[in-house]
């Protein structure tokens, strides 16, 4: 076997024991048994060009951080926010430049500032389907207040619909839709894109009332 693919080939044994021992310390908030994909890590950079400022959150050992390097990201334009330590220690390790804070993405609104400007892109790699419908507006609010308009959440999940519900969605101002699945991560997962919505899109139902409305007026006049 050549020499390369032997230490790729370890590297990734490496990571599946320090993924395990981290779902070990914490299952709730690894939330995984092993690290995504690169099938998955692909799926979940979709739309990053070069020159796009990104933040990871929930990085664990790197592989989603990698997928976004190689998809053109200068390490200055990469924060990322990971909250176990020894998995914040191995990022800082792996990825030298890229700014790599050892906190919880709760505190996204505190950090956000570190990248120069509004980010384009945030990945995500949170458990969110374990948050309590609080715990994950406070962060989404945190998330589309990071974005640019037209900035984008990728989110994750292995349940087969998006993590946030509709109502919830609606009541943020936002849309999600399914980018695609990665069939073959262990276990399968579904990636999602999560934007706010237009202001035609927000418009929408009000103006639907409105039409509604008029229309009914009109044919309740006498004729
Ligand atoms: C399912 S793993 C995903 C790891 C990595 N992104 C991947 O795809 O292999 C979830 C990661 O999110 C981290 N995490 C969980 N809750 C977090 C939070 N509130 N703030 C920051 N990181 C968190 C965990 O420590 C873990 O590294």
């Amino acid at each position: 076997m050549p020499e390369a693919k032997r230490e790729r080939r370890s590297k990734a044994w490496a990571d599946h024991g320090r993924f395990f021992r981290g779902w070990l310390r914490n299952p709730r908030s690894v939330g995984a048994l092993f690290p995504s994909s690169s099938s998955l890590a692909k799926l979940l950079v979709t739309g990053i060009r070069p020159g796009a400022k990104v933040i990871e959150l929930g990085a664990g050992t790197g592989t989603v951080t990698q997928a976004i390097l190689d998809a053109g990201v200068s390490r200055g334009d990469l924060l990322l926010l990971e909250k176990d330590k020894s998995f914040a220690k191995l990022l800082v390790r792996r990825f030298p430049g890229v700014d790599v804070v050892n906190a919880d993405a709760g505190a996204l609104d505190r950090y956000a500032s570190r990248l120069d400007g509004p980010a384009d892109f945030i990945i995500s790699g949170l458990p969110l389907v374990l948050f309590s419908a609080e715990e994950k507006n406070r962060l989404l609010e945190h998330v589309f207040a990071t974005l640019g308009d037209k900035g984008r959440l990728h989110q994750f999940t292995y349940v087969g619909r998006c993590p946030v519900p509709r109502e919830q969605l609606a009541a943020l101002g936002a849309r999600a839709a399914l980018i695609g699945v990665a069939l073959f991560n262990v276990p399968p997962a579904f990636v999602y894109r999560l934007r706010r919505a237009s202001v035609l899109e927000r418009a929408r139902p009000s103006l639907l009332r409105t039409s509604l409305r008029l229309l009914g007026r009109k044919s309740r006049r006498p004729g």
